[in-house]
């Protein structure tokens, strides 16, 4: 039996009437030693652990007996507490040594469960790992192919230009290193700038200053926060040598108009697909217009492997050079015989395995993360204090994690607002920071940035997990509306 730490809500309850063997069968799979006796409904009806399970048989009771909800074997008035309580009255149970504590909606049914090591909260992003993910993983480490050989390099690699519809996929350690590889491979280096969005994740621009070239920020549009295409005409200097656009919060930017500048200038486009995964541009997946396209797979991503990345080719020739570069530079045909100097960013065979399982379920994952979106945007459309992710009718979001704006706030609101949240067990964040303001930074910025500046200063991302339920979402929801009424909008 493969045992993994995730506990679920299911395998906590039990409903009555059911056998002694049955709520201990329950009580060895979920390791808690615990299980929640429930109606039919799931209303909660007692708590049972293994120590009750223990004097129940030394008083003679068989494990064929059946517990109904007369029985006298449990605790039928256990603690449990509201599913949107605080925190702190959660930690106030724990620390009276409860191994695990019911939390109930209104309607007194079952709804979450609080342990030490996974109080009811939020995170902003979390994985969904599944038993192929595992069982892909255990044969790597059976079989000893745990580097960067063996099936699931090549057969990860596949599936995602499958996925794709196309280019020549290459399997990395990140997705940082994804966008360095597609660089230098395309023979940009010391000397050349390269375009880059103001308001992205450190790793675009750390990825372009590590291949030697330099980097001249650009400011983002307010219709789809991804690269403003006159603030591009306006950088491009007989030096540009590539443009990078990041779709940005999974949100396609206007790539064709990009390639139409690009082409007429004779630069090269390199994508930043990292959070875009699954995201369309005018009915196309996002990932084959560069020359090449850059994808992240670390935890929090729409598909993960750990850490991992691909960067996926245009051109075979291009895509045979990188192979190359990412393994030291060495030869293909001549061992120890090294072409270039090269890199080390070769991806492993464990991460690939996760990657082919996560593969094969990323239709489900992205459909789940749209009903958290289009969740989340019934319930918050009301309000005018906020600006809901964008939208257009010629792309389509990946549903990365689901970020809005706040209108009309001053100050420090936004982050106090995250700080209350997080109390209440909701993890949210911040957007990204402008580029331009962090010290490594400073230099490549050319003026004042106004819609990069305020999409950070404002923006705020609610939790996105594919786990998420609906009714966890309005939980979620109601707490957020709840504290930012707690501060006054200009509006
Ligand atoms: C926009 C963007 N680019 C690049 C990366 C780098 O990916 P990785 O974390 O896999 O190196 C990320 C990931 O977090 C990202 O969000």
């Amino acid at each position: 039996m493969i045992v993994t730490n995730r506990i679920t809500l299911e395998s906590l309850l039990v409903k009555l009437p059911a056998t002694f063997h049955e709520a201990l069968e329950a009580i060895n799979t979920n390791t808690l030693g615990i299980v929640f006796f429930v109606g039919n409904d799931r209303q909660l009806i007692g708590v049972f652990t293994d120590g009750d399970a223990r004097r129940a048989l030394l008083a003679g009771a068989a494990l064929s007996d059946l517990i109904t909800a007369d029985s006298f074997y449990f605790n039928k008035s256990p603690h449990y507490l509201p599913f949107d309580c605080d925190i702190s009255e959660i930690w106030s149970l724990l620390e009276q040594n409860l191994r695990c504590i019911p939390l109930l909606d209104a309607s007194h049914r079952v709804v979450d469960f609080s342990t030490r090591a996974r109080i009811r909260r939020f995170p902003v992003l979390e994985p969904d790992i599944g038993q192929q993910e595992i069982c892909n993983v255990l044969e790597c480490v059976t079989s000893g192919w745990i580097s960067s050989q063996g099936r699931f390099i090549g057969e990860f690699e596949r599936a995602f230009s499958d996925y794709l519809g196309g280019g020549h996929a290459i399997a990395v350690a990140n997705g940082t290193v994804a966008l360095q590889l597609g660089l230098t491979a395309l023979g940009i280096g010391h000397g050349d700038e390269v375009i880059v969005p103001n308001f992205t994740f450190g790793a675009s621009i750390n990825a372009i200053i590590h291949s030697g070239a330099i980097p001249v920020l650009a400011d983002v549009d307010l219709d789809t926060w991804t690269i403003d295409l006159d603030e591009l005409r306006k950088l491009i200097t007989p030096q540009t040598k590539a443009i990078m656009p990041v779709h940005i919060y999974g949100q396609p930017a206007r790539i064709d108009e990009i390639k139409e500048i690009a082409s007429e200038k004779g630069i090269i486009i390199i994508e930043d697909c990292a959070e875009a995964l699954g995201a369309t541009y005018k009915n196309r997946r996002v990932g084959l217009d560069g020359d090449c396209t850059c994808f992240s797979f670390f935890a929090n991503k729409t598909i993960t492997t750990g850490e991992g990345g691909m960067v996926v080719f245009k051109d075979a020739g291009m895509a045979q050079r990188a192979r190359i570069l990412r393994d030291h530079g060495m030869s293909p045909q001549k061992r120890y015989w090294h072409d270039y100097a090269g890199f080390n960013f070769r991806m492993t065979n464990m991460q690939a395995a996760i990657g082919v399982a996560q593969m094969g379920r990323i239709e489900e994952l992205l459909n789940r993360k749209k009903l958290i979106f289009q969740a989340y945007d019934s319930l918050l459309s009301e309000h005018q204090v906020l600006s809901l992710p964008p939208k257009n009718n010629w792309s389509e979001n990946s549903y990365w994690l689901y970020t809005v704006i706040l209108n009309g706030y001053e100050g420090d609101v936004r982050d106090k607002l995250i700080t209350q949240l997080g109390y209440r067990g909701i993890d949210a964040r911040p957007g990204f920071y402008p580029m331009h303001q962090m010290a490594p930074y400073h230099q490549y910025g050319h003026g004042a940035y106004p819609v990069s500046s305020y999409l950070s200063a404002n923006s705020i991302s609610l939790p996105s997990s594919p786990g998420l339920s609906d009714e966890e979402i309005h939980h979620i929801v109601g707490i957020f509306i709840d504290e930012l009424s707690s501060f006054t909008s200009e509006i």
